[in-house]
């Protein structure tokens, strides 16, 4: 048996990077996962990908920033499988500059997508979680949103506030059955960390005591381990998955 046997998943950001390795160990582990994405070509190919090895994966193109389209994928996927248990908000992005040259617009397009985002991700499937009585929320915060990063005012504004909502949450939701919890990455080999200087990295590298940059499966083990009836005592609290840097 898995350790997330028969859940019904959501993985926002799930068409790559971090959130597609964690719909494979998801389905591994004996989940049926959805992946919520904007990117419609790499949703469909990433899904197709794990349908092929025979897990119960499907995609469904979401915009977290928008509401309704938000809206509109959690009751089709509730409609359908009749319940969502595990919800894992993590997609995010980086429109990086320092505070001096950060437009309104990078400022704004961060905010929408890491912070609103989470937020109309949850809103929308924390109901169908009180009806049932159950359910798991992780967000996904960063090394970043605990001691700050130069050039990364909109970013880690974002992935400190997550943390923040995870505590409201899990106060507000605690007795309905719900746990919410925050995995906070170091640096992770994706797609994300491709435009950081390599003299970044090494010198991350080198603040690290395990001595290298992490993997997605690092992280996707983090959200299962938060989804799984391992973690039933653990709520409102941030998993530091970094190696642990020393920044
Ligand atoms: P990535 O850039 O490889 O993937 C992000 C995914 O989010 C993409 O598939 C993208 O299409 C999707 N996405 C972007 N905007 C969206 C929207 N409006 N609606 C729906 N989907 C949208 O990122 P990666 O590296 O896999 O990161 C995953 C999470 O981990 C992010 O929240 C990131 O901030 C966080 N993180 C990553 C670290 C790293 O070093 N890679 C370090 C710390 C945190």
């Amino acid at each position: 048996m898995g350790l997330v046997d028969k859940k019904v998943v959501v993985i926002t950001g799930g068409a790559q990077g971090i959130g597609l390795c964690a719909a494979e160990r998801f389905a591994e582990e004996g989940a049926t996962v959805s992946i919520w994405d904007f990117n419609e070509e790499k949703g469909n190919a990433s899904a197709a990908l794990l349908q092929e090895k025979g897990y119960p994966v499907r995609f469904q193109q979401v915009n977290v920033t928008d509401l309704e389209s938000v809206n509109a994928a959690a009751e089709a996927l509730h409609t359908d499988t009749g319940k969502i248990d595990v919800l894992v908000n993590n997609a995010g992005i980086t429109r990086d500059a320092t505070l001096l040259k950060m437009t309104e617009e990078q400022w704004q397009q961060v905010i929408d997508v890491n912070l609103s985002g989470v937020f109309h991700c949850t809103k929308a499937i924390a109901p169908f979680m009180v009806e049932q009585g159950s359910g798991c929320i992780i967000n996904t915060s960063s090394v970043v949103g605990l001691y700050g990063n130069f050039g990364q005012t909109n970013y880690v504004a974002t992935k400190s506030g997550v943390i923040g909502m995870t505590k409201v949450w899990a106060r507000e939701l605690g007795r309905k059955g719900i746990r919410v919890n925050v995995v906070a990455p170091g640096f992770i080999a994706t797609d994300m960390i491709d435009s950081v200087p390599e003299k970044v990295i090494d010198a991350m590298v080198g603040k690290t005591p395990m001595a290298r940059v992490g993997k997605p499966e690092d992280i996707a083990n983090a959200y299962i381990y938060l989804s799984s009836d391992l973690s039933s005592f653990v709520t409102g609290t941030v998993i530091s998955v970094d190696g642990g840097l020393i920044t």
